[in-house]
């Protein structure tokens, strides 16, 4: 897969000039697999309801095949047919919450194939906010699958640049847009049981979702590790994540404290916030503003993705506060550190 052509399909600046979006709908109609920009990262998409376009998402990839992908949409009638229920929880997120960094997991129909769900009988949805992706997903007229668009195991992407790196020659095309605003994915619950269930943060807070589920229940794969052999509510939260070829460790510290750890080491790195590589003797990579959990979504991913390009080996990393968007800035940055938290 590894000799495909990949072609850029350019945004244009001029609304009129819908070029892009014609030949993404025309290679996605085809069966092809198209990268598209989405608010939470790049995604890598194919008609959701084409079993072999989706086979061909898990290869290029190299994703393993009991991990699910969600399926994107532009609309609530869209979602109707893909669905056997949508209950009235269910209904109010999505009022609340569509289009936007939000997934649902309900109980499928059988316009999807199985394959999209890996064989669970629930299916993930998602409309995303991104304008970009709706006028895709409305001109498409099916529904798109589509997991993130990175090599499996890797940062997710935030920019088409990160996807070109990844799966250049491997896809059919990608839309080259702004990068993802938010930085990190879509908060996951499912209502295919009750009382509902958060299984993985993300760009909506698990304080806006009490708002309108006050008994949510949160999935203990959020923040700590789970045993690869028992069955798991989100597949995806079993996998290496996240991660660059460098080896990551979480210091829970005032900064004080990481300072004189990270500088008695040798040959190490630090993940830090903004400012604070004034202060430090080791190099330094920042990922956004120590009280401003949205600056540290927004950067995560590119500052992993740094750590590789500068080759860094030994990396200790600052702790995000878990408040907010915080809480899944956490949850990514502990899977790309394999859980390695050192609390001093
Ligand atoms: O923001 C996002 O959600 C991005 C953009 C492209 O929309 N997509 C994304 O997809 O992050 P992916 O495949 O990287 O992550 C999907 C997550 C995985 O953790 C997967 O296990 C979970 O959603 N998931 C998908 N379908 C599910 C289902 N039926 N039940 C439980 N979890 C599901
Ligand atoms: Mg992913």
């Amino acid at each position: 897969m590894n000799n495909m052509i990949t072609k850029k399909l350019f945004v244009s600046k001029n609304s009129n000039d819908n070029d892009y979006i014609t030949q993404a709908v025309k290679i996605l109609a085809a069966g092809g697999i198209v990268a598209i920009p989405t608010e939470t990262v790049y995604g890598l998409a194919a008609n959701a309801t084409d079993e072999t376009a989706v086979k061909n998402i898990f290869k290029a990839k190299g994703r393993p095949q009991d991990n699910p992908l969600i399926v994107h949409i532009s609309s609530l009638n869209m979602l109707y047919p893909l669905v056997k229920a949508f209950p009235n929880k269910a209904k109010k997120c999505a009022e609340a919450f569509w289009p936007g960094p939000f997934t649902i997991v309900l109980p499928k129909s059988d316009a999807i194939p199985k394959r999209v769900c890996a064989g669970l009988d629930t299916v993930a949805l998602r409309m995303p906010s991104n304008k970009v992706a709706l006028n895709i997903i409305k001109a498409c007229k099916f529904p798109l699958a589509a997991p993130s668009a990175n090599l499996s195991g890797l940062p997710s992407p935030t920019s088409a640049e990160h996807v070109l790196k990844d799966l250049n020659g491997r896809i059919d095309a990608i839309v080259f847009a702004e990068d993802s605003n938010i930085g990190l994915e879509s908060t996951v619950v499912s209502f295919a049981v009750n009382p509902p269930r958060l299984l993985r943060p993300g760009g909506i807070s698990v304080e806006q979702i009490k708002e309108i589920l006050p008994n949510i229940v949160i999935d203990d794969a959020v923040v700590s590790q789970i045993n690869k052999d028992i069955p798991v509510a989100s597949p995806g939260m079993k996998y290496k994540h996240y991660s660059p070829k460098c080896n990551i460790t979480i210091i829970d510290s005032d900064f004080d404290s990481f300072k004189a750890f990270v500088e008695e080491k040798k040959n190490v790195c630090a993940l830090c916030f903004k400012g604070e590589e004034k202060k430090l003797s080791v190099p330094c990579i920042t990922y956004g503003c120590i009280d401003d959990s949205s600056s540290q979504a927004f950067k995560l991913f590119n500052a992993l993705r740094s750590l590789d390009d500068k080759n860094f080996a030994e990396c200790f990393a600052r702790c995000p506060n878990k408040k907010g968007i915080g809480l899944a800035v956490y949850n990514r940055l502990l899977r790309a550190a394999s859980f390695k938290v050192i609390k001093i």
